[in-house]
């Protein structure tokens, strides 16, 4: 039987992984079968594009993509030339190594029958390059964070706004929710709801002054279009918009 061998990736596989491929199956099938977990939103339908993966080696002997694949392909997150949907790849014939793009994979927090997952396999720890949280910032979250008795951070997550699209939320916590993806900025606390992760990555948080004008500001790199009060806005990748 064909191999299928995965790259490792922090969430997914930190080790990588090799399992044996029923031709038959889906290579997505085939990963859920060996308990790795690769979201599959659809259910399999090529309807999304949360199971993209990138086949680094064996490429050229798969079988071809379909219309309907190149057309989700089209909005996949870090789409390269050799993306592939694993729902999409079956009757493998040579061995194939792949590697699971970074972002889709947080995009979509679906819980599968049996899969769940854990705070043990899910590091869900804010890198760098998800989110900074700036020093005039973090002076204002502490009084913030300090003026409500038995808050332990401040969540941030989108919101539906009629007005444009989506808005920011901003809430104490008191209850850690072990979904929640953290970072610590200088002592404190943030915490940002897992499905928002994807419109928020690269986003400075800043704490503008300007006369008797003081507000926190999003830095948000993703936001495309902003409604005129600047309440609401969208993204520039509509895909990942029409998950919210
Ligand atoms: S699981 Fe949705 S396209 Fe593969």
């Amino acid at each position: 039987m064909p191999k299928i061998t995965l790259l490792p990736h922090p969430e997914i596989c930190p080790e990588g992984a090799v399992v044996e491929a029923d031709p038959s199956k889906s290579v997505c099938e085939n990963l859920l079968d060996n308990n790795i977990f690769v979201e599959h939103a659809c259910e399999m339908s090529c309807a999304c594009t949360t199971c993209h993966v990138v086949v680094t080696e064996g490429f050229d002997t798969l079988e071809e993509s379909s219309d309907d694949e190149e057309d989700m392909l089209d909005k996949a997150w870090g789409l390269e030339q050799r993306s592939r949907l694993s729902c999409q790849l079956r009757n493998l014939t040579n061995d194939i190594t792949i590697e699971f793009p970074r972002y889709t994979i947080n995009m979509v927090s679906e819980i599968h029958p049996g899969q769940e997952r854990t705070v043990e396999n899910k590091q869900n720890s804010l890198q760098r390059d998800d989110f900074i949280v700036s020093g005039s910032a973090v002076n204002h979250l502490s009084k913030m964070i300090e003026s409500n008795p038995g808050s332990c951070g401040i969540r941030i997550s989108l919101k539906d706004s009629g007005c444009s699209g989506f808005a920011y939320d901003l809430n104490y916590v008191k209850e850690k929710d072990p979904s929640d993806y953290h970072g610590n900025f200088s002592g404190i606390n943030v915490y940002i709801k897992d499905t928002s992760l994807i419109f928020l990555r690269g986003t400075e948080l800043d704490f503008i002054q300007d006369g008797v004008n003081q507000n926190l500001v999003f830095k948000n790199p993703n936001v495309e279009n902003e409604c005129g009060c600047g309440e609401s806005f969208t993204f520039s990748n509509k895909p990942y918009a029409e998950l919210k």
